[in-house]
């Protein structure tokens, strides 16, 4: 037929196909009366290949902020509409669950915070939310500027051997180090060793991704889930991080019952200021399995998506010298040769601006994912329970109705005297953090994350894209990565600040050596 279906393999996830098709049958979904919502007609030969957020961006501007897209047996409705968004991530939230996201996810995340739906979800999103208080994300400035001294570490001797360097890979390390500490206390350390837990966070990470853009759900064949060598080694790795998250549970658990404790709203333990030991401290009565599961959400919900921010970010900068020009004199000015602080946090502001447009251009995950739990109306379009729906953020941010030069980087497009841009003050076409009950619960640790790294960073070095690199394309996983990395000359800026060697604050022992790195 002349209908727009997607026989490409891998560029989106076909996991729930099978599992839809039968309740296709049954007439559940969108088989409705009433208006009928488009359905793309087309053909896919001309995007093959591509990051598959790209045709629907195509499609959307044919068929507008929603329509259904046939995928073999499957149907999805794509959603690129503010007000759609605003009704289903938050008037109406309670009619829609995560749907195939949890599925995927299931392996990795089982109930954990963002799979979790209903009251599982109610329950952990009460405890979790609280430990990420004000003091809390003020106290992961010190965290983040040593993790990205020690990045600035590895830049110099690159700079010193003329050697270009990858930076998706350092940044994915760099916020894994930042993660680890922030959420179990734990000391990856994968900016300097390349250890067996990091190889295996990777496997899982590689896993998750994979799942979720294979066409064949081939990890839930009988017996071949069993013998497959891959499965095998994600078994194992799996093994290895639930051994390693009970024994720091264990580590935590010893530390607070030790501890003379007076728990309140802000409470913090100085030398643990990590989330776990916030949920330990707090009585939160959970089974080590949840307690887990949570951390691992959390563990991947704030690694890629801060290291896909920064390496994006990084590619922009790397295209607009005048943007980084201007980023450089704010934080030389700002900065000097200090480590920020959190009262910097309220002086960056280009660089949150930075931020903040490198999110609108780069949304990570660049498509949120729901299903219909009970009949709804979209747009004056009746749908019926069970339909499974692709939110393009990518869409909603590169909307030519919404933005006018809608594909330019152009931090200036938000004021440096306005508000911070989010969902509410945009009205649902900006959505960096998501929005409604589900929105992001680390936005701010992440925007602040962010912040500093590029701080840090650009006062020391200019990045360009090295000659004769590879184009920097685009794939998707979880979120937005380069096809063949980001690779960058970097040099030592000639006005060079000098760090000066700091008192060190909260950060574990292991990282006592951070600030003795000669200049
Ligand atoms: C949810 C983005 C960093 C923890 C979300 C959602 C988005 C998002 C868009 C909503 C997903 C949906 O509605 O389906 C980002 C971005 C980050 C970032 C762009 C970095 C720049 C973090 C960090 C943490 C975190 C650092 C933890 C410390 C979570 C959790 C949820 C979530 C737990 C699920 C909340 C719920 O379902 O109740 N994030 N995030 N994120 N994020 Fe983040």
């Amino acid at each position: 037929s002349g209908e727009f279906t997607v026989q490409e393999s891998g560029w989106v996830s076909l996991v729930g196909a099978v599992r839809g098709f039968f309740s296709r049958l049954t007439g559940e979904g969108w088989a409705q009366r009433g208006p009928e919502i488009p359905r793309a007609r087309g053909s896919l030969a001309a995007v093959g290949g591509q990051a598959f957020f790209l045709p629907l961006y195509e499609l959307f501007l044919t068929y507008g902020g929603i329509f259904r897209l046939i995928f073999g047996p499957k149907t999805f409705l794509i959603v690129s509409d503010p007000a759609i968004a605003k009704h289903i991530l938050r008037d109406n939230s309670k009619a829609y669950s995560k749907g195939i996201l949890a599925e995927i996810l299931d392996f990795v995340m089982g109930k954990g915070l963002i799979p979790a739906d209903g009251e599982i979800w109610r329950v952990r999103r009460r405890a979790i939310v609280p430990a990420l208080h004000q003091k809390y994300v003020a106290a992961m400035i010190s965290l983040f500027s040593e993790a990205s001294y020690r990045l600035c570490g590895k830049l110099d001797k690159a700079a010193s051997d003329g050697e270009d360097v990858e930076m998706e890979s350092l940044f994915s390390r760099l916020t894994l180090d930042v993660i680890g500490k922030a959420v179990f206390n734990y000391d990856f350390d994968s900016l300097t060793y390349d250890n067996g837990i990091v190889e295996a966070v990777y496997v899982v990470l590689r896993e998750a991704e994979m799942r979720s853009t294979s066409p064949i759900p081939t990890w839930e064949i009988p017996i071949w889930k069993d013998i497959s060598p891959r499965q095998r080694k994600v078994n194992e790795a799996l093994q290895l991080i639930n051994d390693t998250l009970d024994n720091l549970i264990a580590i935590c658990k010893r530390m607070v019952e030790q501890e003379d404790l007076q728990f309140h709203e802000e409470y913090m333990n100085e030398q643990d200021p990590s989330i776990l030991h916030f949920l330990l401290a707090s009585g939160d009565d959970v089974s080590s399995k949840q307690l887990r599961d949570d951390l691992m959400t959390l563990l991947i919900a704030g690694h890629e998506t801060s290291a896909a921010v920064l390496t994006w970010t990084f590619y922009l900068l790397s295209k607009e010298p005048e943007v980084m020009a201007k980023l450089q004199e704010e934080v030389d000015r700002v900065l000097g040769d200090r480590m920020p602080t959190i009262d910097d946090m309220k002086k960056l502001i280009y660089t949150t601006r930075v931020i903040n447009e490198s999110l609108r251009l780069y949304p990570q995950p660049p498509v949120l994912i729901r299903r219909s739990m009970e009949d709804d109306v979209l747009g004056g379009y009746p749908i019926g329970k069970g339909e499974d729906i692709f939110i393009s953020v990518w869409n909603l941010h590169r909307c030519p109705k919404s933005w006018t030069d809608a594909d330019k980087f152009k931090p200036e497009r938000w004021p440096l005297d306005g508000p911070n841009p989010n969902e509410i003050n945009q009205n649902f076409s900006y959505l960096p953090f998501g929005g409604g009950p589900r929105k992001c619960v680390g936005d701010m640790f992440a925007t602040f994350e962010n912040v500093v790294a590029t701080a840090m960073l650009v006062r020391r070095f200019d990045f360009q894209l090295a000659p004769g690199a590879p184009p920097v394309e685009m794939t998707t996983g979880a979120t937005i990565h380069t096809t063949e990395g980001l690779n960058m000359t970097v040099t030592r800026r000639r006005r060079q600040p000098i760090i000066p060697k700091l008192e060190r604050k909260i950060v574990s022992d292991s990282q006592s050596t951070c600030f003795d790195q000669s200049e």
